[in-house]
């Protein structure tokens, strides 16, 4: 209750901070890249890189944040679809209005709380939205689930209250955005954990540079000299160690619950992940407790495959292409270490038809389990685990259903 009062307070003094903050941010240049004047902003990587780039604009990278829009958000505004109900007495309804879209809480049928989408979070298996409010950043109560399409309340907030004050942190926008400024909270102290940001120095999305590192030498350079093929001013992926290789992943997809010594905006190919965090060595492998936000670096280290193998990321992931949902894919990387010619088979050849094979090597080796955070009814998305291993009692499974659909 007293949260809700200072927020309402807040809304009465928001248009004239507002007002001051336009006045000192219209002097800086929007052209400039907030990160500084060695990137160069991935809109100019398209130029020469022009293949990589338009299919870059369909991966989960790129959608791992955006602003809030008609093509952005996924769940559905329509009047009979557009309502999140708590219980008899407490809904959320979502709406279309000139200003925008809106998340707007009822209590007993009377419009409570109301605040815009202007931030989507993802889009593959889930959706979350954040608010700006002042220069601070707070989670809508409802999110959106793509597998059943359907509205869902936040993954992780209780199930009768509606909560319009989680902060959105630094650390959910380290992984999720390429860059953005911290700056003084304009309203101190009401919320455990706020923080203020600069606006305008938000980029979208992870970028071409939030992998490659700043490219400004690059690029100017090849403009300069466009008969030059060989890559200039820029880190290449083949001169790095197996594990700067994948600390290039390992950066955001080492799960959620490490120490963090600093924001890893800055990462670059190369740098140690221990400048920016202590990597929690105890996380659960235990496939059966994965999730959106686990450690696939860690599930894969501890794989036989990863051991005694050279492989990094790059061996099963292209992450300039959407390649998600396509087993066969996959299958022709397990392939290169595992075809017919290797010593090292599968126990199966032979028993299954070398297309059910195929097609189901990632779902008896590297099955998936239900998210335990973005869940609908007893059903949620589905992640896969990196622990590559002997799952007998999915390969069951698998055979079961195999063998029904062949009779
Ligand atoms: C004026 C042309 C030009 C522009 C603009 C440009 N590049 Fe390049 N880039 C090249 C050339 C030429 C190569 C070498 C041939 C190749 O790999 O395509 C290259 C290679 C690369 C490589 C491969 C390095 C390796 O591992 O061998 C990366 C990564 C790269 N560029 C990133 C970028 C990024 C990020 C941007 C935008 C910020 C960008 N480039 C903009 C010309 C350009
Ligand atoms: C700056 C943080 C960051 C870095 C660096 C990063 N990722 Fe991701 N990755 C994410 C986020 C966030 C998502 C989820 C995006 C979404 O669905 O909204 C994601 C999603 C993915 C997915 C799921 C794709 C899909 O279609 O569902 C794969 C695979 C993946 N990353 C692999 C990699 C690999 C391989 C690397 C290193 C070459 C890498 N990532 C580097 C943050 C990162
Ligand atoms: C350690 C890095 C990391 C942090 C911190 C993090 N995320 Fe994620 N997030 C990811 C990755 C990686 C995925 C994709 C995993 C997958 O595809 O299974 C993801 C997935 C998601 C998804 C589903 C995206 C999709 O397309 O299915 C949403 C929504 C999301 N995160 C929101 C958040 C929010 C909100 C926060 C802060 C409270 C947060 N994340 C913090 C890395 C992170
Ligand atoms: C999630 C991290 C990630 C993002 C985002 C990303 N790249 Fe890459 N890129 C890589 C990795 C890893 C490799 C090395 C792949 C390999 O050699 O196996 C690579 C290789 C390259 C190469 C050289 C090899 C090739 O495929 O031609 C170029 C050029 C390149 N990237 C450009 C870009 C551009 C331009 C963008 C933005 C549109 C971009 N990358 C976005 C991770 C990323
Ligand atoms: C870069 C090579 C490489 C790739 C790619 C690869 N593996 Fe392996 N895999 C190995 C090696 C090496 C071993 C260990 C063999 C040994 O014990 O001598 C192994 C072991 C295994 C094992 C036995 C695991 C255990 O715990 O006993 C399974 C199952 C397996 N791989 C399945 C797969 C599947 C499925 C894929 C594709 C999703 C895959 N592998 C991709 C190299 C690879
Ligand atoms: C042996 C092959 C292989 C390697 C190596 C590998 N992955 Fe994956 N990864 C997969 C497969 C298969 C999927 C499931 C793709 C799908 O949904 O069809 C997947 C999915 C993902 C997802 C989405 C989660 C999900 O289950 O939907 C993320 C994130 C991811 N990988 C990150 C990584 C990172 C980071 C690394 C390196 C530490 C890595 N992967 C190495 C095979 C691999
Ligand atoms: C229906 C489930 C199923 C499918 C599909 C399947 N496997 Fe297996 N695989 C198993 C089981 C179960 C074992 C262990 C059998 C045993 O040890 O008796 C195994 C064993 C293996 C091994 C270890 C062999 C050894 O000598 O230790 C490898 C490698 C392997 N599989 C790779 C693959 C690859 C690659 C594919 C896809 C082309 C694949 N598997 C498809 C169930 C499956």
């Amino acid at each position: 209750m007293y949260k809700k009062k200072i927020v309402r307070l807040a809304i009465i003094l928001l248009p004239l901070s507002f007002i001051l903050s336009q006045c000192f941010t219209n002097n800086s240049s929007i052209k400039d890249d907030p990160r500084g004047t060695n990137y160069a902003g991935s809109a100019t990587c398209i130029s020469c890189h022009k293949n990589i780039y338009k299919s870059y604009l369909h991966t989960a990278h790129f959608m791992a944040s955006g602003p809030a829009s008609d093509s952005t958000i996924r769940g559905s505004f329509a009047k009979d679809s557009n309502e999140f109900v708590f219980n008899p007495h407490l809904k959320v309804v979502m709406d279309k209005r000139d200003s925008g879209f809106y998340q707007t809480s009822f209590v007993n049928g009377k419009a409570d709380q109301s605040h815009r989408f202007d931030i989507s979070f993802g889009g593959v298996k889930g959706q979350s939205y954040a608010y700006w409010f002042t220069n601070e950043l707070f989670q809508l109560p409802v999110s959106y689930e793509c597998r059943v399409h359907k509205w869902i309340n936040s993954p992780g907030y209780e199930p009768d209250r509606v909560v319009f004050e989680r902060v959105v942190n630094t650390r959910c926008l380290d992984c999720h955005v390429s860059y953005i400024k911290s700056a003084k909270p304009e309203l101190p102290g009401f919320y455990e954990g706020v923080e203020g940001y600069e606006k305008k120095s938000l980029i979208y999305s992870i970028d071409c540079e939030r992998c490659h590192g700043p490219s400004a030498e690059h690029v100017k350079f090849h403009t300069d000299n466009p008969g030059e093929k060989k890559a200039k001013f820029i880190i290449t992926f083949s001169s790095l160690t197996r594990d700067q290789k994948i600390n290039m992943c390992a950066i955001c997809h080492s799960g959620a619950g490490n120490r963090m010594l600093k924001p890893t905006f800055e990462f670059k190919p190369g740098d140690t992940l221990a400048k920016y965090m202590v990597v929690n060595n105890k996380l659960p492998l235990d496939y059966k407790n994965i999730d959106v936000h686990g450690n696939q670096k860690a599930l894969l280290a501890s794989s036989k495959c990863f051991i005694k193998s050279n492989m990094d990321c790059s061996t099963c992931h292209d992450t300039h292409v959407k390649d998600r949902d396509m087993p066969t894919l996959y299958a022709g990387k397990c392939m290169t270490c595992h075809s017919s010619d290797s010593h090292i088979q599968c126990k199966l050849t032979g028993q299954l038809s070398s297309s059910m094979l195929i097609n189901n090597c990632v779902s008896c080796h590297m099955p998936a389990f239900p998210s335990k955070t973005i869940v609908v009814g007893q059903a949620g998305a589905m992640v896969h685990t990196h622990h590559i291993g002997i799952y007998p009692e999915e390969a069951q499974k698998i055979l079961t259903y195999l063998k029904t659909k062949v009779n």
